[in-house]
């Protein structure tokens, strides 16, 4: 079923009351561990240009579980490169600053959603796997039009559905619920969350809040489904918004929904139908790099 990114009526009034999130979800955010110190000192980095290699060095080497998934991933059909790549300060220099930020922000994140820590890995799995999806096609919409930042981008990708990710981490029958929900009254997505209170951007926003994430990040997670042009980062959220329905177009998920791109993110990204095409293409044909990576992150 194909839905216009519109919030819709049910959608507009469920944001207007503010955050909704029922108190145990609100709960069980505060409850999440606090991002990894390390995570936040390679976020710090993104944000500093005077940050060097050698301090992203150092920062990593502070973990040798992340040492190694960097490496993991280095040596991946992500990259493809034919040599091997042995050591952390090989990887820096081979894949660069942006990339190995990438790869370890991605192994950091997905490492709190561990099989040890959740309920439903299958759901959180499969989430994982969108994800990465709309990393890699914010990435290329922002590298296409130039309208964004190509790392930050493909970091607001990974990020964008924390609060589903959440959802399918600790409360996969609440999820479950909003997809059958959507699927048997033919409504989106974001209107059965709404029917049932549940709210994945606000639960996102929540969660920025308590990992202290960047604004950047945080709008990215609460607004990718109303890429309005009165957001901060309009350009950032526009390329992961339209990322996100490439995505789900390529591959529709649980909810079997295909959403249209809003009107104002195609504007912001100045992109026609021609640039849309050669991005969904450049996209499906990413997909094998794309379970190579998530196969190497979890
Ligand atoms: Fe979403
Ligand atoms: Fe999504």
């Amino acid at each position: 079923m194909y839905f216009q990114s519109n919030p819709g009526p049910a959608r507009e009034l469920a944001y207007q009351e503010g955050k909704n999130i029922s108190q145990p979800m609100l709960q069980g955010i505060k409850a999440l561990p606090s991002l990894p110190q390390v995570l936040n000192q390679i976020l710090s980095t993104m944000e500093d240009e005077k940050s060097s290699a050698s301090d992203l060095e150092k920062v990593i080497r502070q973990d040798q579980a992340l040492c190694s998934q960097l490496l993991s991933v280095a040596n991946s059909a992500y990259y493809g490169f034919m040599a091997k790549i042995t050591t952390l300060r090989r990887a820096v220099v081979v894949l660069g600053m942006s990339e190995v930020r990438k790869v370890c922000l991605g192994a950091g994140i997905f490492n709190m959603f561990n099989r040890s820590r959740v309920k439903n890995f299958k759901l959180v799995e499969e989430q994982w796997a969108h994800s990465l999806a709309v990393a890699e096609g914010a990435r290329i919409l922002a590298s296409r039009t130039r309208k964004a930042d190509p790392e930050q981008a493909f970091t607001g990708g990974l990020l964008h559905d924390l609060g589903k990710l959440v959802l399918a981490a600790y409360f996969p029958e609440e999820l479950k619920a909003v997809n059958q929900l959507a699927a048997s009254q033919d409504i989106s997505y974001q209107e059965a969350e709404a029917m049932l209170g549940v709210d994945h951007e606000d639960l996102g926003i929540s969660l920025a809040e308590h990992w202290h994430l960047p604004p950047m990040l945080s709008e990215v997670m609460g607004r990718h489904h109303e890429p309005y042009p009165d957001l901060t980062y309009l350009e950032l959220v526009a390329a992961v918004h339209v990322a996100d329905c490439l995505a789900h177009e390529i591959r529709p998920g649980d909810d079997n929904q295909i959403m249209l791109p809003f009107p104002e993110a195609l504007k912001a990204l100045d992109l026609d139908e021609e640039g849309l095409w050669w991005a969904r293409k450049r996209l499906q044909k990413r997909a094998q790099a794309i379970e190579a990576l998530r196969s190497n992150l979890l």
